[in-house]
């Protein structure tokens, strides 16, 4: 816990990212990863294709990039732990401290996403040795139907590479977020970037490119139910690392000389231009090999292997590609365990080694309930119809994300006065602050509102 009861500055003994450069990859390291390349696709497929983009892609801009400049400006403004930053910036304008309980929200959220990500991020690992086994040249779309059922049906070896995922992560938390992640990002997401534009260009090769165009983005809003909004709002705040105290924890390490607004425009930029590449590069192949776009979770693991599996060295090439994207995974998933870790360490005198072990094993417990969703527990139903997995994903990424996202929001928008805000974000027009501001107070709640109320309606 800190003494100093500054609410800007540097003060209190915060580690800081080098320079903005690295700031902007540990962020884009953050926000790049599984939900772009996995979750992405797959939720377009189950969403309906076009609906759910042009709901997500409006979210991003009027809501997801808001909150983000907030909840960076919240973490270095406060320069403390997300849940205490809020206690403490609540109590220091006038508010009161329960603010906080946001960060506490968060810290839960974290704790759950990590425990199936670290699942997730298991399969990508385990693409590695099948890519190279070559089990998948020349595949077809039964070959890796196939051979993602046997993935799945084998928790002994998903559980390992969870293991492995995790320990990973904890490793590298343990040591101390910017130092380690500065330099994976730097030089592997480059790569991953390049890798999947070689996708694009098989999949326009190769694919149905232009079906795959039309349905993502001709205007079909047939498909959009409240149900479909709420996941494309959803993952809008999953994919930008919203709504959970991630983007709070790494804006507490931003030197004060850095614009906010910036950083976060080019973070969400990149987040987008990886999805929708991902998107149009899988949906064509999908289309090609007579695929079902609503596969679910495994859309991208039986999709790419096809691509693999038929463009000359696809089997090296798929094989560095999972390397990339288990490493695209890492650079999340420590952005997930960082915050809960910076939150307890604030609060007690546990030491950042024990508390990333401590909460790793906490998560690498909790994801035996995903690992098991997709085998003997597929027909237990927690929330609604929706098994363990679906569960948890729904509970963290449709309702904790946005609406601690939303609250954020209007923390930002209605406590703090113009002027902290003016001085903490370093817009350079008053006209681009101005539209911020009303963005966050009465755009994303509001928006965010409007869809729960929906839902619950329906
Ligand atoms: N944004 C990450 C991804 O898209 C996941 C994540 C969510 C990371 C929330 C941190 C916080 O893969």
């Amino acid at each position: 816990m800190q003494v100093s009861n500054q609410t800007s500055g540097n003060a209190g003994g915060m580690p800081h990212w080098s320079s903005r450069f690295a700031f902007i990859m540990a962020a884009v390291g953050s926000a790049v990863g599984l939900g772009n390349i996995w979750k992405f696709p797959y939720m377009v497929g189950t969403g309906g294709g076009s609906a759910f983009v042009l709901v997500y892609l409006g979210c991003v801009l009027l809501i997801g990039a808001p909150i983000l400049i907030a909840e960076l400006m919240l973490g270095r403004k406060a320069q403390r732990a997300p849940a205490e930053a809020l206690a403490h910036l609540g109590r220091v304008h006038g508010g009161t401290a329960a603010w906080g309980l946001i960060g506490v929200m968060g810290v839960v959220a974290a704790l759950l996403i990590l425990s199936f990500y670290s699942v997730v991020a298991g399969w990508a690992v385990a693409y590695v040795p099948e890519m190279l086994s070559g089990n998948l040249d020349k595949a077809t779309a039964e070959m890796t139907g196939a051979a993602f059922g046997e993935l799945l049906g084998d928790p002994m070896q998903l559980l390992l590479w969870h293991t492995v995922f995790m320990a990973l992560t904890v490793f590298i938390v343990a040591g101390g977020v910017t130092g380690g992640i500065e330099a994976a990002v730097t030089w592997l997401m480059p790569l991953l970037f390049l890798m999947l534009l070689v996708l694009l260009g098989y999949a326009m090769v190769e694919g149905e490119f232009a079906q795959g165009l039309a349905y993502m983005f001709k205007p079909d809003f047939s498909a959009l139910t409240p149900e479909v909004a709420i996941a494309a709002a959803g993952q809008a705040f999953f994919s930008l690392s919203i709504g959970l105290g991630t983007m709070l924890a790494y804006g507490s390490y931003l030197p004060r000389d850095i614009s906010i607004p910036k950083t976060a425009v080019t973070v969400a930029l990149a987040d987008t231009t990886v999805a929708l590449v991902a998107g149009c590069a899988i949906f064509p192949i999908v289309f090609a090999s007579g695929l079902n776009p609503a596969e679910g979770p495994g859309l991208v693991f039986v999709t790419l292997p096809v691509a693999f599996g038929n463009m000359p060295f696809g089997l090296i090439v798929g094989a560095v590609f999972f390397v990339l994207l288990s490493v695209a995974a890492l650079t999340s998933s420590i952005s997930l365990l960082e915050p809960i870790v910076a939150t307890i360490k604030e609060r007690t005198r546990v030491s950042r080694l024990v508390l990333s072990i401590a909460i790793g094993i906490a998560a690498w417990l909790l994801g035996f309930a995903t690992i098991w969703s997709f085998g003997d527990w597929s027909d237990v139903k927690i929330l609604g119809d929706r098994n363990p997995f679906d569960s948890i994903d729904y509970l963290t990424s449709s309702i904790m994300l946005p609406l601690g996202g939303a609250l954020m929001a209007v923390f930002a928008g209605w406590v703090l006065t113009r002027e902290d805000l003016w001085h903490e974000l370093g817009f350079d027009s008053r006209a681009m602050f101005n539209l911020w501001r009303f963005l966050v107070r009465f755009v994303a709640p509001v928006g965010v509102a409007v869809v729960a109320v929906n839902k619950i309606l329906s």
